[in-house]
């Protein structure tokens, strides 16, 4: 089978919409800037990502415990991170057509990378373009554009009485991260589940931040969800422990189909001030023309915990029976978004490919060309889909039935009488269903077996029906 043409930013969003996987929000209203709404097999596919970093993360592992932290935190959270001062992007204005952009994206045309630049650095680069005539706003074409200023990408609020509402008192924040919580809580799982160093915090939930431009559809978005661990350690156990944890997330992406040639290491060169290492897994996103990052990898050293212990007067150490020695841990954090890796795993899935000519599929006139996510079985929205070979039988009906009721006990299954078979495995196909079982003549008549067709070979093989169970136990096993 050859596969197509590569995926288009435009074609996987058509896709998310079409099938109903990922819709803009408010579209009634006009749309809302980078905001975005998932339907039925976007939220199946998210919560089985979501799942499986849990399941790696938390779940089969010893040192790692999990939280549920608020959105909203005590708002000297985000003064003592540094946030309130310094989570700044630069911002570039166009005077003619009122449009807003990222300096360093606007500079990223030119091919020039000033990702961390400093605010200087991103004015001196765009004044040379100036002069060279070369600087445009990529909207209007228009010359006059501002020079950068920084934008904070907090998300503000206000909580408390009515009376409070436009003093500084009531101000809080939406988080811009959610390992805050988890440096919050810290004290708490010290004191209820008494872990030993090195041991880690993981939580999913969401993030908030007032991105210039959020553009190439979910991958940056103003309200999104993170996955982060925060791994707590001695200062000399950070260097094996860095190693360890980066070969752990690089396995992680291999594990569910992501090819070793579609990722890749970016080390950080100009580090945060608190930080000794950063390394980004970037994948190769078709859609967005190349490597971009999905995950960071950070060793953030006693920065957090000190910063809080100092501005909140809370005692953050931590004292280790065995050495009696009292000390405040070091970090490195995993963190990932969750909407990205969605993006990631459609990118890498969703193919477009000729049908073998030679297969029964096409023999049986069932058209020429499948559109199919070929994701992990693990991660896929639908695990089984179950078909009557017709929907005017009623005895085939009633059998694809009880089989869809007792199937979807274990696991995510659909139950499709609409349209013929070919059409219905098309629309499988193209949601990523690893299987599907058709009750047929041969059922009723015959055998008591079905046909279970699988999604990457199109091969069909019959099955009794009381293997059926025991068969997909075997096929899911992970
Ligand atoms: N606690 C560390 C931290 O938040 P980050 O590099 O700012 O680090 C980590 O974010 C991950 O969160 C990114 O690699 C990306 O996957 C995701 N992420 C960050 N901003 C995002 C946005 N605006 N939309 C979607 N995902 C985002």
């Amino acid at each position: 089978m050859k596969k197509q043409e590569t995926n288009s930013l435009e074609k996987i969003v058509s896709f998310c919409k079409r099938r109903g996987f990922v819709y803009p929000s408010s579209e009634i209203y006009g749309g809302f800037g980078a905001i975005y709404d998932y339907g039925h097999y976007g939220i199946l596919l998210k919560n089985n990502i979501r799942d499986a970093w849990w399941r790696a993360m938390v779940q089969l592992r010893e040192d790692v415990v999990g939280l549920d932290s608020a959105i909203f935190m005590h708002p000297q959270t985000w003064v003592a991170s540094g946030h309130v001062a310094g989570f700044n992007d630069p911002q570039v204005d166009c005077k003619e057509c009122k449009n807003r952009f990222r300096a360093d994206h606007l500079l990223e045309e030119f091919g020039l990378n000033l990702d961390k630049a400093t605010l200087e650095e991103i004015n001196k680069a765009l004044d040379e373009l100036r002069q060279d005539k070369k600087l445009k706003c990529p909207v209007c074409g228009s010359k006059n554009l501002t020079e950068a200023k920084v934008f904070s990408l907090m998300v503000k609020s206000n909580l408390g009485s009515p009376t409070d509402e436009l003093s500084e008192k009531s101000v809080v924040y939406l988080r811009p991260e959610t390992c805050g919580g988890i440096y919050l809580e810290y004290k708490n799982v010290l004191d209820t589940l008494h872990p030993k160093l090195p041991f880690g915090i993981a939580q999913v939930g969401k993030a908030f931040r007032n991105e210039i431009v959020a553009r190439q559809f979910i991958f940056r978005t103003r309200e999104f969800e993170q996955m982060e661990m925060q791994y707590f350690l001695k200062p000399e156990q950070m260097e094996e422990k860095y190693e360890k944890w980066k070969q752990l997330r690089w396995d992680w992406y291999l594990e569910y189909g992501i090819p070793k040639d579609k990722i890749h290491w970016y080390k950080h060169e100009k580090l945060a001030h608190y930080a000794s290492q950063a390394y980004d897994i970037e994948f190769d996103f078709q859609a967005l023309g190349g490597f971009k990052e999905v995950e960071g990898i950070h060793a953030r050293g006693d920065w957090d915990l000190s910063q809080h212990a100092k501005s909140s007067g809370a005692d953050l150490t931590y004292f280790d029976d065995e050495t009696k020695e009292r000390l405040l841990p070091h970090i490195m954090e995993t963190s990932v978004g969750l909407n990205r890796l969605l993006l990631m795993f459609l990118d890498n899935a969703y193919t477009e490919e000729d049908v073998d000519p030679s297969s029964a599929e096409a023999s049986e006139g069932r058209g020429e060309q499948r559109a199919v996510l070929k994701i992990d079985k693990r991660l896929a929205p639908v695990k089984i889909a179950i078909f009557p070979l017709l929907k005017n039988k009623p005895n085939l009906v009633a059998k694809a039935r009880e089989i869809y009721l007792a199937l979807r006990t274990k696991y995510f299954c659909e139950f499709d009488d609409n349209g013929n078979i070919g059409k219905r495995y098309r629309r499988q196909d193209e949601i990523g269903t690893p299987y599907c079982v058709t009750v047929d003549f041969e059922t009723l008549e015959k055998d008591d077996s079905v046909t279970v067709r699988d999604r990457d070979s199109m091969k069909q093989e019959r099955v009794p029906i009381k293997d059926l169970e025991q068969f997909f136990l075997e096929k899911f096993k992970s």
